[in-house]
């Protein structure tokens, strides 16, 4: 495969074809809240020299020390070559300059590539949950600890709330 390169981007024209690229994803997942998207703290995108953009992933809107990962998608034809594992790999670096703690992400339960895309990048499993939105979906999340002194249990704890866990 050509060269495929790793760029932090805030161009809106490239956002707009990022966006357009995850409301085409294959996985079922709830329609892109545009809005959400573009108030992302990081958008990476996978490029091919000719400016294509063939991949996409975010650390997702908020603020502090803990950072959510999300809008990940490669372009099918683009697929099993490790570029969703290096746009994990650049959102982590990322995070560690924008001096974020804790990166965490939610998957559903039978994403199998996006989980082995987290495992493999040394992210950890912390548990099953149901969705919050009753659909009976089944919700995994994960974390990656960035820091010595954060209490990735405490934390993850806080985040998921009330939700109902799955044994
Ligand atoms: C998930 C997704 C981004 C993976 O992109 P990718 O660039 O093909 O992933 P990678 O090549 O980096 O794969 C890394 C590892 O993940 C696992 N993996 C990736 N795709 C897989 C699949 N279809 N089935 C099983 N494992 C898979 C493998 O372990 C793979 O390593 P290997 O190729 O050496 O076996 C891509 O399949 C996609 O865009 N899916 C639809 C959108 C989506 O599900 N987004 C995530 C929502 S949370």
């Amino acid at each position: 495969m050509s060269k495929i390169n790793f760029v932090i981007s805030n161009v809106p024209a490239e956002l707009a074809l990022a966006a357009q690229l995850i409301d085409n994803r294959d996985d079922n997942a709830h329609p892109l809240n545009h809005k959400d998207f573009y108030k992302s703290r990081a958008v990476i995108l996978a490029k091919t020299v000719a400016g294509d953009i063939i991949g996409c992933a975010a650390i997702k809107a908020g603020e502090g020390i803990v950072g959510e990962l999300g809008y990940l998608v490669v372009s099918r034809h683009y697929r099993r070559h490790g570029i969703a594992q290096q746009l994990t790999q650049k959102r982590i670096e990322v995070a560690q300059t924008l001096g974020i703690s804790i990166l965490y992400a939610t998957i559903r339960d039978e994403n199998v590539a996006s989980k082995a895309n987290l495992l493999k990048m040394g992210f950890q499993f912390w548990r099953d949950y149901l969705s919050i939105r009753g659909t009976g979906n089944i919700v995994g999340w994960y974390f990656l600890a960035l820091t010595d002194d954060i209490d990735a249990s405490k934390v993850m704890q806080s985040l998921v709330g009330d939700r109902i866990p799955v044994v």
